[in-house]
Parts: C-alpha cells; sequence; structure tokens
C-alpha cells in the first residue's frame, strides 16, 4: 500500500495524555514498514530528541528515522516543502506537540493532513480533550478555506485490559461526543520500554528474552493498526 507523503500532529490541552509516546510508537511502526521518518519536535523539553539520544546510546535507532528539534513553525513549513520536493516515496512526518489547542499552534494544524488527540481514560483527560476538540471547531470558523483544515481525531490511550465503572462511562463519553478512532492504545509496560529505550523493533531484535520480545511485537503490532487507520482516515479525506 502506497501512503505517499503524510504529515500527522498530535495535540491535546491535556499534558502527558500520551501524545510523545504516540509519535514514538507510530515512527517504530513506519520505520519496520522500511518507510522515512520525519519526527518535528516543537516541545520545549525536547522529549522527542532526547528518547532518540537515550536510543542511539543503547543502539536502538533507525537511520531510517530523524528528528527535527524546533519551536519555528515556519521551520517545520520548510523543511516539509523540502520533502515534498524530493521524489515520491514513503515518508510519514510526525509532529510532536507540548499541548496545542491553542491559536499559537494554528499554523501547525494548517500544515497537516491529521491532528490525533490522544485521550486516556480520566475526567480530566476528558475534559481537555474536549476543549481541543472546541478549539478546533473555533479554528474552522476562523479559517478562509475550512476545507482546508485536516480532520480531527481522538485515539483512546492506555486503555486497561479491565475498566473500573468511572473508566468505562469516560469510555462511553467519549466516544458519544468526540470524532473517536476505531483503534485504541491499550496500557502497556511496552510503551515505558520504547520511551526508555528507542524503537520498539529495534529493542526487539536485540532483545534475548522471548517473551519480552513476544510483548514487543504485540506493541509494534498495535501501533502499526493505528497508522494504518491513521493512513485510512486521510486517504478517505481527499
Ligand atoms: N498506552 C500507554 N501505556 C502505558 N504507558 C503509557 C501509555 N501512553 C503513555 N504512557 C506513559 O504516560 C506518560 C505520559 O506520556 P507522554 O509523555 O507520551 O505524554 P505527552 O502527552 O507527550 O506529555 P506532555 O504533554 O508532557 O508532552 C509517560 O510516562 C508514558 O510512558
Ligand atoms: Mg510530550
Amino acid at each position: 500500500m502506497q501512503n505517499g507523503i503524510r504529515v500527522i500532529t498530535a495535540m491535546n490541552r491535556k499534558g502527558g495524555c500520551g501524545k510523545t509516546t504516540l509519535i514514538m510508537g507510530l515512527a517504530s511502526a513506519a520505520a519496520e514498514r522500511g518507510e522515512s521518518v520525519t519526527i518535528f519536535d516543537t516541545d520545549e523539553s525536547r522529549s522527542s530528541w532526547k528518547w532518540m539520544e537515550r536510543a542511539k546510546a543503547q543502539g536502538h535507532w533507525n537511520d531510517l528515522v530523524r528528528v527535527i528539534p524546533t519551536l519555528s513553525a515556519s521551520q517545520v513549513i520548510e523543511e516539509i516543502s523540502a520533502i515534498f520536493a524530493q521524489p515520491d516515496q514513503e515518508h510519514l512526518i510526525l509532529v510532536d506537540t507540548f499541548g496545542g489547542g491553542s491559536e499559537a499552534q494554528d499554523h501547525l494544524a494548517l500544515i497537516s493532513h491529521l491532528l490525533i488527540a490522544p485521550c486516556m481514560l480520566s475526567a480530566n483527560n476528558y475534559e481537555e480533550s474536549l476543549e481541543t476538540g472546541l478549539w478546533y471547531v473555533r479554528l474552522k470558523s476562523r479559517v478562509e478555506d475550512p476545507t482546508e483544515l485536516p480532520p480531527f481525531r481522538v485515539l483512546l490511550n492506555r486503555v486497561p485490559l479491565s475498566r473500573s465503572a468511572a473508566e468505562h462511562e469516560i469510555y462511553e463519553k467519549v466516544i458519544r461526543n468526540m470524532p473517536v478512532l476505531g483503534e485504541v492504545v491499550m496500557n502497556r509496560a511496552m510503551y515505558t520500554r520504547l520511551d526508555c529505550q528507542g524503537l520498539l523493533g529495534e529493542i526487539r531484535k536485540s532483545t534475548k528474552n522471548p517473551g519480552v520480545a513476544n510483548h514487543l511485537g504485540t506493541a509494534l503490532q498495535e501501533m502499526d493498526e493505528v497508522l494504518a487507520e491513521l493512513d485510512r482516515t486521510i486517504r478517505e479525506e481527499e
């Protein structure tokens, strides 16, 4: 399947909802497919950049993936134009933000093909994701041509295998009130490993423990399925 060049931006006003984890997971899945990946780290804390440094130090990196730390939206736009100027290719461009759903990030939204708000099953995550959705609706009314705006989707994240009644209630509310993706990301210890050690596929290659390798494969597969749904969503919009 040819997906070409696409720009996916993780945005949610809620801190700690899993934006960077999603970027790291999608980069892992795309690299595993043999695609080029460019991550723009627009977070002042440079979490994606630091992740790459940690991964490289442990030999868990793949040169298909590069991270560009920048706080300048115009630099992001320039670099993306340079990628589009290259011949036809499979290239996943990921933008990690520090929050989003603020006017400061409007221009990042406008250069994206898809906006994803990860949302964990807590009341705060729910409220802030709703707020982020409202920012999107307001942005639609501000821009000259609303059809230029990419779709906005919520991705349920850190979903536990068995949900408490409160978590279930939030789950239902998200599905009822927000444009939610069908795929969800489960609560997995392997995503902590991803953060500490590097790309999922590269960690798997070097791990000797078959049980761990199996769990890493499951996480990689989950991210591949999420990426496939994101690509479908982008295609359907075009
Ligand atoms: N699906 C998951 N399973 C297990 N742990 C997760 C999952 N998603 C995120 N986490 C953990 O939750 C914490 C916060 O995630 P992350 O840093 O990705 O959020 P963020 O939205 O990028 O935060 P910030 O707004 O500070 O940039 C991290 O410790 C991460 O490992
Ligand atoms: Mg982050």
